[in-house]
């Protein structure tokens, strides 16, 4: 079972899953190892324009809806969760920019990626995790200029994006009602890039620190009004989180395909595993846990795409759950391949590193179970 989509996205999915069967799925091991950036890979990718999925036809792009996005952000993770990852973060950007730029905003970050260049969203500082509002990065006007002085971490796509949303503060007094989101450029003066993270899993994927140092910005690069950053970027995160959830949901059914397979060769006591109830119950389980949530992604699309509806706890659900699942699922794979499983030779040991970030960013799924209990109080 899967998403219902149209035909049309049905044979772009098979599309995307003969790419990334050819060109992704082997590959993953050797750049899991190496945590060399796959810059061939990325660039076979966006000539099937992948980079452009969530952006509007009118703006050059695919224009494809949120469901199909995720479904095919699925078949993505499915083959490399830092694949899909690097796909997915570029479009959070996209997301801010659509809720609260300018046309001119618009144009030019459409164009940026459509040129063959990935965008961040850089919202994370080193004391301002999971409490966002504490940003310390400043902004301060000057003439027709903003400059900004900071530090960014953890901010997937660092150094491989040509244009990222920034979040920083234009009046400390103010607290959350005092930050703004920018557009900054990669290559801008003041600009430059700090380490880069050697991380656990999604080694395909880059994450790195952005440094500002009296970098200097023009004032148009402003989104929406100063003091609304904070709202922007939770309006953002309230959107990208669904999209998180089904990326955890593709990791959790490659884990549950390899453990089928190996459990359908696995010869133990004369007969392969999978015969006995203990692993195919545990089978079971997986597929009850991935189903519910990938149906949970589902409705968390088409809820994003009925305008007007809210659609922040669903997003919420999404991720959280998907992440929960991922994390279960994998380890779950790991047991019945016994000894093997937690042996780099076999593949579900890196689905279980891939998965634990999907418990962690963009929001801990602890954050999100108090969004989703803010909500709940809101409503009942
Ligand atoms: N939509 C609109 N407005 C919102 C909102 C939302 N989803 N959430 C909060 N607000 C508004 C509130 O209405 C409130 O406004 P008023 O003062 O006018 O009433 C204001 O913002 C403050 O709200 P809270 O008191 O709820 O804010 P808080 O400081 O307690 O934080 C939080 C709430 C949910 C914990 C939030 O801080 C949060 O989501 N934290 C996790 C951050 C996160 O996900 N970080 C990952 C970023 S990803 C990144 O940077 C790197 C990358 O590579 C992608």
């Amino acid at each position: 079972m899967g998403y219902i989509c149209s035909e049309e996205t049905e044979e772009l999915i098979e599309a995307v899953r003969e790419f990334c069967d050819h060109e992704v799925r082997e590959q993953a091991k050797e750049y899991d190892r190496t945590g060399e950036w796959p810059k061939e890979i990325y660039d076979k990718a966006m000539e099937m324009q992948l980079h452009m999925m969530d952006i509007p036809e009118a703006y050059g792009g695919l224009g494809l809806d949120k469901l199909s996005i995720a479904a095919i952000l699925e078949e993505m993770a499915k083959a490399d969760a830092g694949f899909a990852l690097t796909f997915s973060v570029s479009n959070i950007g996209l997301k801010s920019v659509f809720m609260a730029g300018t046309e001119a905003q618009k144009k030019k970050f459409c164009d940026t990626i459509i040129s063959g260049k990935f965008s961040g969203f850089a919202l994370t500082e080193p004391q301002a995790g999971s409490d966002a509002a504490a940003g310390r990065t400043t902004a301060k006007k000057d003439g027709d200029s903003y400059v900004l002085n900071g530090r960014k971490c953890f901010i997937t796509n660092g150094g491989v994006a040509g244009i990222y949303v920034v979040t920083a503060m234009t009046d400390k007094s103010k607290g959350i009602k005092g930050m703004s989101a920018f557009l900054v450029e990669d290559g801008t003066p003041g600009f430059t890039y700090g380490k880069h993270e050697d991380k656990m899993g999604i080694r395909g994927s880059r994450t790195c620190d952005l440094v500002f140092d009296d970098c200097r910005i023009p004032a148009e690069n402003l989104l929406g009004k100063e003091g609304e950053g904070f709202k922007i970027a939770m309006q953002t995160l309230d959107v990208s989180r669904t999209f998180i959830g089904c990326m955890a949901v593709g990791i959790a059914q490659r884990a549950m395909e390899e453990a089928i397979a190996y459990g359908k060769e696995r010869i133990q006591f004369g007969k392969p595993i999978v015969s006995n109830q203990a692993i195919a119950f545990k089978l079971a389980d997986m597929e009850i846990q991935i189903e519910t949530a990938r149906q949970m992604v589902a409705h968390a699309a088409c809820t994003l795409m009925e305008m007007g509806r809210p659609y922040g706890k669903e997003s919420a659900i999404a991720k959280a759950y998907g992440g929960d699942v991922a994390m279960k699922v994998t380890s779950e794979a790991i047991q019945i391949f016994g000894g093997y499983g937690y042996s780099r030779e076999y593949p579900v040991e890196k689905l279980m590193r891939d998965a634990k970030i999907y418990q962690i960013f963009e929001g801990t799924n602890e954050i999100q179970r108090v969004v989703i209990a803010n909500h709940l109080l809101k409503e009942y």
